[in-house]
């Protein structure tokens, strides 16, 4: 696992912009998993500057995030449909028919799961898939447990990521309890990934990672330390606490 410890939160998420950036330069229909939450909002705001600035296409681009809630709609604020669409895709030159985000409302979940991971395969596989990290060790909805979903799946959120994705909600009761996240064997697919931290609030689980040498279902993101193409870009906050 590389580390790239950046000064700040700006240079963090220009180096994980650059990093799409040169991905896309070299393959222009590149598949990319994203990933929603306050980390990677200054990254979606540097891809926007380069594609208005610097002319970044992503006319051929396909994208497929991580997760969303469960019995959310679509047009729901704190739905991660509204934030793609609001943070990212209404600003640059995306075709809505190469995005794909979890559909939290559909009526089949099982079948749909397995359906989203075909689709993926389809689409070749993810090429670079974006991470974020929960300060209970979570990558996308894979909360600490006793075993991990391989495939997308739905699962329930613990009590912690409620509580700390809360602060988007009005009430800590409007949270939903459950959601439909890419598995942890959908995320290692990826060819190559970049899980970004920032902030005080990381550096407790930063520092876990970074130090591990055992895979742990209790801390998902360990999982990553079997990956062979894995950047962990942290400010320094998240790196010294
Ligand atoms: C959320 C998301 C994750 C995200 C993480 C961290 O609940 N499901 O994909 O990476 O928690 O969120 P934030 O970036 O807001 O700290």
């Amino acid at each position: 696992m590389k580390v790239i410890v950046e000064k700040n939160y700006e240079e963090l998420s220009k180096t994980a912009a650059n990093i799409i950036k040169d991905e896309i330069a070299k393959k222009p229909n590149l598949v990319l998993g994203l990933a929603t939450g306050s980390t990677p909002e200054g990254m979606y705001r540097e891809l926007i500057r380069l594609h208005k600035e610097e002319g970044l296409d992503f006319s051929q681009v396909t994208t497929f995030n991580l997760d969303e809630y469960v019995g959310i709609d679509k047009d729901h604020p704190n739905s991660y449909h509204y934030y793609m669409k609001t943070t990212l895709f209404d600003h640059i030159n995306i075709d809505p028919n190469n995005t794909f985000i979890p559909d939290g409302k559909v009526e089949n979940p099982e079948k749909y799961c397995k359906e989203y991971d075909r689709l993926i395969e389809e689409k070749g596989g993810i090429d670079l898939q974006v991470l974020g990290i929960g300060e209970n060790g979570h990558i996308a909805f894979n909360e600490p447990d006793e075993a991990l979903n391989v495939g997308t799946s739905v699962v329930n959120l613990t009590e912690s990521t409620i509580q700390a994705n809360s602060r988007f909600f009005d009430s800590i009761d409007q949270v939903p309890k459950t959601a439909i996240t890419m598995g942890i064997g959908s995320i290692m697919k990826a060819k190559k990934i970049i899980l970004l931290a920032n902030g005080k609030k990381k550096a407790n689980v930063i520092k876990e990672l970074l130090k591990q040498d055992k895979i742990t279902t209790k801390l998902p993101a360990s999982i990553l330390l079997l990956h062979p193409d894995v950047t962990v870009i942290v400010d320094e906050e998240a790196y010294n606490g």
